[in-house]
């Protein structure tokens, strides 16, 4: 419960002092069915903070009616042993009767960086990240929280908000955790048949290609990147592209489409949303420019 949730934090905090002045505290939220791309999560929270909270909560509210809300993987006996191995303090596991007692009529709402990408192809997917967010940072009051940059565009949305609502939290950014064929981590991998795995791996493969792209061609443009992206991912049958953008980040706001990529000043973030059979698998690279 909440008050279950407020004097664990209370007595963490006062069994912390001892070793701190003034311990801070990690959160780590997350939907569960957790792997290693969220135990760096909780490892890094552990190292720059004295106290981790971890969230688990499939959050109803981020689905869309079509989606796999239902048959979102669990398993919370091997989260929990997971928690326990990387150092985390605390698990809040809420039902959704705790969270949503009655429907929301509040919910947050972030312009701008949600409208593209994953925000036009999942209507109101964001406003639910943001709600149910703004709601644990209520609750749990985190110094610090952590994101994965496998989801580039919750954590644009995550540190709008943060920023826009004055949240007194900064938050942190980790990188993408793959497996050792390339494929990044994602819960919703078991739901791939061993064909699709197979063939899932273009688009990690096709990401790392961008850099030797970028250097045979210094003139090319945003436009003709994302063409080179499509052609390459086209090349696996089973692949059905959603999105492929090229774009500014965390602004998410479009690139020149005139300007080289190598002349541009921005951080420019390729993502891209791909189906193998029923799974929606997204993928991206960060190229830090200057
Ligand atoms: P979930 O998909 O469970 O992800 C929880 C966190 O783990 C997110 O910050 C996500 O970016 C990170 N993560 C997932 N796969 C990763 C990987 N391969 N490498 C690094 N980090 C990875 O994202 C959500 O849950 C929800 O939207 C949530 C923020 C919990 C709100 O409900």
């Amino acid at each position: 419960t909440m008050a279950e949730l407020r004097d664990a934090v209370r007595q963490c905090t006062q069994q912390e002092i001892h070793r701190a002045e003034c311990p801070s505290i990690g959160f780590v939220p997350t939907m569960g069915f957790l792997h290693e791309g969220h135990a760096s999560l909780m490892k890094e929270a552990k190292k720059q903070c004295g106290i981790v909270v971890l969230s688990i909560f499939v959050n109803p509210i981020q689905f869309g009616p079509n989606e796999d809300l239902e048959q979102y993987p669990r398993d919370e006996a091997h989260d929990l042993a997971m928690a326990e191995q990387n150092g985390v303090d605390i698990v809040f596991l809420p039902t959704a009767e705790l969270m949503y007692p009655e429907p929301t009529k509040t919910m947050v709402q972030v312009q701008g960086v949600t409208a593209p990408l994953c925000g036009a192809s999942r209507p109101g997917h964001f406003d639910g990240v943001t709600t149910v967010v703004a709601k644990l940072f209520n609750l749990v009051k985190p110094d610090k929280a952590f994101f994965g940059m496998k989801d580039a565009q919750q954590v644009a949305v995550i540190q709008q908000m943060v920023k826009d609502l004055n949240f007194d939290v900064e938050i942190v950014p980790c990188p993408i955790v793959r497996e050792g064929d390339g494929l990044a981590l994602s819960s919703r991998n078991i739901y791939l048949s061993a064909e699709e795995r197979e063939q899932a791996l273009v688009l990690s493969r096709t990401l790392r290609q961008v850099e030797a792209w970028l250097e045979q061609r210094p003139d090319m443009t945003a436009p003709q990147l994302r063409d080179n992206i499509i052609k390459s991912i086209q090349e696996a049958p089973l692949a059905d592209i959603d999105y492929v953008e090229v774009m500014q980040f965390p602004s998410l706001e479009a690139l020149s489409p005139e300007q080289a990529l190598a002349n541009t000043d921005h951080r420019v973030l390729i993502a891209l949303a791909v189906r193998f059979g029923r799974t929606r698998l997204i993928d991206n690279r960060l190229l830090e420019n200057k």
